[in-house]
């Protein structure tokens, strides 16, 4: 082989590996969400609180930031710990796993609702995320000791 063919091979293969390289991580560097399991537990005074999942199938981890809803001006993020509920800035949908809010765990929390909603209603809220663009859900009340299992 001669220098000249050598060069121009490795162009070449240098050039398949960027075009790989490239596909690979346009595909696969962005968060995929998807949001399961949401409810409310029947509020029983002016405050509620709200469990779902959001799984994320993408290549990289997104963060929830905020939350708001036409029933309370005032929705938090909350996790639980020792017992005691503590307000935090965000939480993280991390890369090809999921943010469970789950009753004992991180949940959302409703302040001076507008109304009361009751079993079979429907609570909308909408999810704000720093890469990936709001997800709006409704969240089925149930009643107020509804605990599902884990999916
Ligand atoms: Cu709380």
């Amino acid at each position: 082989m001669n220098r000249r063919t050598a060069l121009a091979g490795a162009a070449a293969l240098a050039t398949g590996l960027a075009l790989t390289l490239t596909g690979c991580s346009s595909a696969n560097d962005e968060p995929e969400l998807k949001v399961t399991g949401a409810f409310m537990p029947q509020p029983v005074d002016d405050m509620a609180a709200g469990f779902l999942v959001v799984k994320n199938s993408g290549g990289a981890s997104d963060r929830l930031t905020s939350v708001t809803s036409p029933l309370s001006d005032d929705v938090s993020m909350h996790e639980t710990k020792n017992g005691a509920m503590r307000m935090v800035k965000s939480f993280e949908v991390p890369a090809g796993g999921r943010l469970d809010l789950e009753r004992g765990g991180n949940h959302l929390m409703f302040m001076k609702l507008k109304e009361q909603p009751k079993q079979g209603d429907k609570v909308s809220v909408e999810l704000h995320f720093e890469k990936a663009d709001t997800i709006k859900v409704d969240l089925p009340v149930k009643e107020t000791t509804y605990n599902p299992k884990k999916q």
